[in-house]
């Protein structure tokens, strides 16, 4: 356990890798494509669903015949899919068996700050025999609840690990799953819906010589190794595109439309996803909800922790074709993603892509407060990390206080691309620079992608809950390395 507690990222100099795999790899688009099972609840009753998950060490099959170690709800990479309803609270009680302290944090909840994981408050392991770090959160042991009031529209969430400072192997092992919520509203639209609704988790890994998981702080001769290096700041990356745990998978679809809940759970890779014979990506749906009218992509461009709800209409194509879902940023390896094979569609297609998937937001309220934060490279305890206005995360010291119930406008400026999520709140994008929101910004947000030397202004209305919360950057070696601040509702 001492050694993987000091295995975080933040005072190794991990901060731009391309990690070459050192195994051979499977050929893109041999192995088949899955969706991750649905966790059924412990109990239900008239007003919520309790489930229950374990952390712990597992292996997974993720290349061919060999057992890969990870880190896994219920033990598995991705973990089980919650779905909740809306309106109804779901409590999932996390029992930790990782030789680590565990944060869950639930991406996209409207959650009350006990329930939020906040990044120092940990729950150990049962029986720990390490040290409890001396840090400002609530400590618990063994198992403890999360509860969630689900009192917010239909999205894609997702949840992952939050512990401060070593977030990025966390997640890169395997902590990581989707939690949908739905809602009435959402299934009178007539989407494509059960098997032609697909989660697709998109993440990048590389793999050492006997299948486990590279990642630089648990290999520090990675960092010196000459020709991988990336520019500075990229943080971690793989040359492995695994789709829901598996590396580059195909499956067959009909003839139909299909929904696509694009997640990019990447510790750091941006994606630009197209489909190879052209044709659209059509957007439904943003990281908090739907969108008031659909918008036509051909290409969707994704930071980390970033959803696109998209509607394809494989339709268009022949029985036989094959579609291949692409990453125009990619290189050899990271530029195919997955492939569709299509087949007869087996009857009509009941789906349509509704005209307004969602009403218009309540006109905000007068703007009480505008705010300047800024995403910059900076000095973290001495070494080469990323700052906030200048300061590293402290758990103790609130860089903004909103009050309950405001509208206010944060201007975020960065130095480099740093994709920001807001936790608690919803956000509109106002405008980029001089213009307005990007193509690639609509609807209700919870992570903007910024990008080089850009200024965004955001509307954020501090609705839901008072308490302590983070914003950062979710560029996972980027927050493990300072980029995150404390919001405090009052
Ligand atoms: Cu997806 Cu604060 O994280
Ligand atoms: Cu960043």
């Amino acid at each position: 356990a001492g050694i993987q507690i000091l295995s975080g990222v933040r005072g190794s100099s991990s901060t731009g890798e391309l990690l070459p795999s050192r195994r051979a790899l499977p050929e893109p688009f041999t192995l088949p494509f899955r969706v991750p099972p649905v966790l059924s609840p412990v109990r239900s009753d008239a007003t919520g669903d309790h489930y229950r998950v374990t952390q712990r060490a597992a292996t997974a099959e993720i290349l061919p015949g060999v057992r890969t170690p990870i880190w896994g709800y219920e033990g598995q990479f991705p973990g089980p899919t919650i779905r909740s309803v809306r309106g109804r609270r779901t409590v999932v009680t996390h029992r930790n068996e990782l030789p680590v302290p565990v944060v869950v944090h639930l991406h996209g909840g409207h959650t009350p700050a006990t329930e939020d994981g906040f990044p120092t408050d940990l729950l150990y392991p049962a029986g720990w025999t390490g040290a409890h770090e001396p840090m400002d959160g609530v400590m618990t042991h063994g198992s403890r609840d999360y509860a969630y009031p689900m009192a917010q529209p239909s999205a894609t969430l997702w949840y992952h690990d939050h512990r401060m400072d070593f977030t990025g192997p966390a997640v890169w092992r395997g902590l990581a799953g989707f939690h949908l919520i739905t809602d009435p509203a959402e299934a009178s639209l007539a989407l494509p819906s059960g098997d032609r609704d697909l989660p697709i988790m998109i993440a990048d890994r590389s793999f050492d010589a006997d299948g486990s998981l590279l990642y630089p702080s648990l290999d520090p001769t990675l960092l010196h190794t000459p020709g991988v290096r990336e520019p500075y700041g990229s943080g971690v990356l793989g040359d492995v595109i695994l789709v829901n745990g598996v590396p580059w998978p195909i499956t067959e679809v009909p003839a139909a439309r299909h929904r696509l809940r694009l997640l990019n759970a990447s510790n750091a890779r941006r994606y630009r996803l197209a489909l190879d014979p052209p044709a659209p990506l059509v957007q439904i749906g943003a990281d908090n909800g739907l969108l008031e009218s659909p918008i036509r992509h051909d290409a969707i461009e994704i930071a980390p922790a970033q959803r696109f709800d998209v509607v394809v209409d494989f339709g268009r194509f022949r029985p036989g074709d094959v579609v291949t879902l692409r990453n125009e940023f990619g290189d050899r390896t990271t530029t195919p993603v997955m492939r569709f094979r299509v087949r007869p569609a087996d009857g009509p297609d009941p789906s349509r892509i509704p005209d307004r998937p969602a009403a218009a937001p309540a006109p905000a309220g007068p703007v009480a407060v505008t705010r300047d934060l800024r995403f910059r490279h900076g000095t973290v305890n001495g070494m080469p990390g990323w700052t906030i206005n200048g300061e590293p995360f402290d758990p103790g010291r609130a860089v903004a206080a909103p009050r309950l119930g405001d509208t206010e406008i944060w201007r975020l400026s960065s130095d480099f691309h740093h994709p920001i999520h807001l936790h608690l709140a919803s956000f509109r994008v106002l405008s980029r620079g001089i213009a307005g929101p990007g193509a690639y910004d609509h609807g209700p947000k919870d992570t903007i992608d910024l990008r080089p030397a850009e200024q965004a202004s955001i509307l954020v209305r501090f609705t839901d809950h008072p308490g302590r919360y983070v914003f950062h950057c979710h560029n996972l070696e980027h927050e493990d390395m300072g980029m995150m601040g404390v919001f405090a509702v009052r």
